[in-house]
């Protein structure tokens, strides 16, 4: 009992630290001396929140971009910017800073059409980008989400915008910004490498649907550090093509926890290797470390690691699922699967909601293989009974103390 009091105490005190860094506007970066800022209240926006301002952020974009010296653009503080579906793209002729310390609001759902859906924000091939500011980015989600139709089954299935996309961009850093209740995935970043996301503020209620945190794609060398991510769908989504990922002190929930996948689907091949989640809190979370993969898929999830992880009420601690089938109709079985090995399970501890703290469901054509479970100690919330662990063609061994004791009566 003084162990978990302890251990939820130093779980607050943690939490408040990380939310200190991420509130913190002092240590917001200014433009140095030496970069021309562009205002974009200097190319005609109004920041009323209800003038359409995009233009005006295009030409001083336009601007930033071709600088020959180091560029800041600033959207100034205190106002808000009503910013329609917008690409910023490169190359630049030299580093651009996108500063925003004021708010940028999307318009309401009726502003869409079918040419604009999938996208808010851009950022497309630029390298030396950064984006700060410590202001607000705006999805205005709520209209979207009541539509959907996780939300209400009556309605048809359509895309809904991401808020922020950041395509072939290389080192790339986003700082200290607060994104907030997007229509659906928060962060995309695509085609990137060398890249650091750190001190995000990522926020939408737990019921929003599809409202993915941070979502990663064909990128490599990307860190994510010190980010606080409460939405209603993946806390973090790492999908195929990401290679050498490092994520550090982050914490999650509510939402759908952190997820590897889904990979492999509609026969497709998939790679994803070297990726470390480390330090991370998840908390009411419906999974918690997770690798999800479609029957028929190829290729592999290799090199991955989950160390150092508290979980607080999270209904599935651990799980693989080589088998997973997100459709309507139920998934055949398949020949071929993306092969997942070498994934290490070390320092986990926490309390489930559900019996089922770790579930290693490997497929029989491509079992899983060398998966290590180090010191993990996962307790049913409240106390009453134990947990338990189920697995299926699975290669494991373990070391230290674990609890659920591995894999009973199987393999
Ligand atoms: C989407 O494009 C249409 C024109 O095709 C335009 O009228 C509308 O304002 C755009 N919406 C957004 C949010 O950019």
């Amino acid at each position: 009992m003084a162990s978990a009091t302890t251990a939820k105490l130093l779980w607050s005190l943690l939490i408040a630290l990380l939310l200190l860094s991420v509130c913190d506007a002092s240590s917001v970066k200014e433009p140095d001396g030496t970069s021309v800022v562009f205002s974009i209240e200097n190319y005609g926006a109004r920041g009323d929140g209800k003038h359409d301002d995009t233009q005006a952020l295009a030409k001083a974009w336009t601007a930033a971009c071709s600088s020959s010296r180091p560029a800041a653009l600033l959207v100034p503080k205190g106002k808000s910017y009503l910013l329609k579906s917008t690409t910023l793209s490169g190359p630049c002729k030299s580093t651009v800073v996108f500063m925003v310390k004021g708010m940028l609001v999307a318009p309401s759902r009726s502003d869409w059409s079918e040419d604009n859906i999938s996208h808010w924000i851009m950022f497309q091939g630029i390298s030396g980008l950064t984006v700060t500011g410590g202001g607000v980015i705006n999805g205005n989600g709520e209209v979207w989400w009541k539509n959907s139709c996780k939300t209400n089954e009556a309605l048809p299935c359509t895309h809904a915008p991401t808020a922020l996309t950041f395509h072939l961009c290389d080192n790339l850093k986003v700082d200290y910004l607060k994104i907030v209740n997007s229509q659906q995935i928060h962060m995309s970043v695509e085609d990137c490498t060398d890249v650091q996301l750190t001190r995000l503020s990522i926020t939408a209620p737990g019921t929003s649907p599809n409202t993915d945190g941070i979502h990663i794609t064909r990128s490599k060398d990307v860190q994510v550090r010190d980010c606080i991510i409460k939405t209603g769908d993946d806390c973090m989504s790492i999908e195929d093509g990401t290679h050498n990922l490092h994520v550090t002190k982050v914490v999650c929930g509510p939402g759908h926890g952190i997820s590897i996948g889904s990979l492999g689907d509609d026969n497709s091949r998939a790679e994803v290797s070297g990726i470390t989640i480390d330090s991370v809190q998840l908390y009411g979370t419906t999974n918690g470390a997770r690798i999800k993969t479609w029957q028929g898929g190829s290729g592999f999830a290799k090199d991955i690691i989950f160390q150092n992880i508290i979980m607080d009420n999270v209904q599935n601690p651990i799980i693989i699922d080589q088998n997973y089938c997100d459709s309507a109709k139920p998934c055949q079985d398949q020949e071929s699967a993306v092969e997942i090995n070498s994934i290490i399970f070390k320092n986990i501890r926490g309390t489930t909601t559900s019996k089922d703290a770790i579930k290693l469901s490997c497929n029989k054509n491509a079992p899983c293989s060398d998966i290590s479970l180090e010191n993990i100690e996962l307790k049913l919330e409240g106390g009453k009974g134990d947990t338990e662990s189920t697995c299926q063609n699975a290669k494991w061994r373990k070391s230290g103390n674990v609890v659920p004791s591995p894999c009973k009566g199987n393999n």
